[in-house]
């Protein structure tokens, strides 16, 4: 027996009937592949820190090493984690649809579980640059544990100024081109669904909007709640992991 609700007949039909989906994601997607959220408090080493305060450029000009230490211990983290079912549902989705992946998360979960156009909003842990000169700094990156004493930053190859996570703050502008990939993706989808994202942090929190004066039908997956609930066509309050092999799975003859 299993306690998750079932999925409305209609909310399949959509699904199974989409020929484009677009799909925007955020920390509540990898969460059941134990990547934390961004609004749960941190456990363990980083529990006195707020994570959305260390996400700043304030943060960065005030404590580099600290903040380089943070990302250390999440790239750390995600290199050992999995792509979920959800992740690995989506992927698969692929084979029968025209599916497009819209992402504020910095992990590269998405990928593993093999989904092949995916746009990054906000950046990836995975790249980096220098914060003088933006060169891409492409050498390893040494994230070996422990992660408790703050860490110097490595220097650009190019000007030796300190070499920054390649993602956006709080504060900072979304990269051009996938944010412009993006706005295409929701624009010319069939089915939008919204899964695992507070809907709050904009630019991205207001992508729905486009699909939604378009008539474009919006599912919600989320565990609670969101600003953006009461504009969706249907709510599934259902973790992504559970729900996601369902919508996709009708694809699966
Ligand atoms: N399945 C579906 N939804 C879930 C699950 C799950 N297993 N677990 C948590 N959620 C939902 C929560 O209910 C919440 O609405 O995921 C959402 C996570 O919200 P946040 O942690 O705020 O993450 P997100 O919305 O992606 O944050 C947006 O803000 O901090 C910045 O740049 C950072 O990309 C991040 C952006």
């Amino acid at each position: 027996m299993t306690n998750t609700p079932a999925i409305p007949t209609s909310v399949l039909t959509l699904a199974s009937e989409a020929q484009r989906v677009t799909v925007l994601t955020g920390a509540g997607m990898s969460a059941e592949s134990g990547v934390p959220t961004f609004r749960d408090a941190q456990t363990g080493l980083w529990a006195r820190y707020d994570a959305t305060a260390l996400a700043t450029p304030e943060a960065w000009e005030r404590d580099p090493a600290l903040v380089w230490s943070w990302y250390m211990w999440r790239h750390h983290l995600v290199r050992q984690t999995e792509p979920n079912a959800g992740h690995k549902a989506l992927g698969g989705w692929e084979t029968t649809a025209s599916v497009t992946v819209v992402t504020q998360n910095i992990d590269d979960l998405h990928e593993r579980g093999g989904s092949s156009r995916v746009h990054h909003l906000h950046g990836s842990l995975f790249a980096f640059r220098c914060s003088r000169c933006s060169r891409p700094y492409t050498q390893p990156v040494d994230d070996t544990p422990p992660h408790d004493t703050p860490r110097k930053p490595p220097a650009c190859d190019e000007c030796a100024g300190p070499v920054r996570p390649g993602v956006v703050w709080f504060g900072e502008m979304l990269p051009n081109s996938p944010w412009e990939a993006s706005v295409r993706a929701v624009q010319d989808c069939d089915l939008l669904l919204v899964v695992g994202t507070s809907s709050l942090v904009y630019p991205a929190a207001g992508l729905p909007r486009i699909a939604q004066d378009r008539g474009i039908p919006i599912v919600e997956v989320n565990t609670e709640e969101t600003p953006l609930s009461t504009q969706c066509t249907a709510c599934l309050r259902i973790p992504a992991a559970s729900a996601l092999p369902r919508l996709a799975d009708m694809h699966v003859t």
